[in-house]
């Protein structure tokens, strides 16, 4: 049975996860509206990522006789100074969402539940690739923003980006 404080921060993360993909979706709109398609794909990819993650923490706390409650999501922001300044937020975003599973990870520890422990080791390895990804394209925008087409050509190689399907969720979307 999941304890009843780890219930709570989890239930908190699965807000958490999905105000990530509301915030890449409307990031990705912005872009859209600059007719930046390859980033708005990029950040598409990674709204479907999170809500992965989404799903990983709900499947995770019914198998564990947890109960999910879902609650209200934040409006995100709609537009932003430039490109670099959405890629900026992402970076701190990712940065604040590695604080809330290291969180989670503190109060399994805290609690001895050797369970979840084990079960946040796959975000905290995910959270390492998530920052350094959205780090890598702030400094490839700070890279182009003084050459000459370089975001046009900068935002080809992100329309590259796959979205790949865990292994543990496939058939499940
Ligand atoms: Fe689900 Fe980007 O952390």
């Amino acid at each position: 049975m999941l304890n009843k404080d780890i219930q709570d921060a989890i239930n908190k993360q699965i807000t958490a996860e999905i105000y990530s993909a509301h915030l890449y979706y409307s990031m990705a709109a912005y872009f859209e509206s600059l007719s930046l398609k390859g980033f708005s794909h990029w950040l598409r990819v990674q709204a479907l990522e999170e809500m992965t993650h989404v799903h990983k923490f709900f499947s995770y706390v019914n198998d564990r006789g947890g109960r999910v409650l879902m609650s209200a999501i934040d409006g995100p922001p709609t537009e932003w100074q430039s490109p670099l300044a959405a890629f900026e937020q992402v970076l701190e975003h990712e940065i604040s969402v590695t604080g809330l599973v290291n969180q989670i990870l503190d109060l399994a520890l805290e609690k001895r539940d050797h369970a979840t422990a084990n079960f946040m080791q796959w975000f905290i390895a995910e959270q390492v690739e998530e920052e350094a990804s959205a780090d890598e394209a702030v400094q490839k925008l700070k890279l182009v923003d003084k050459t000459e087409g370089g975001l046009f050509l900068l935002d080809q190689e992100m329309d590259k980006r796959t979205f790949i399907l865990p292994p543990d969720l496939q058939g499940v979307f």
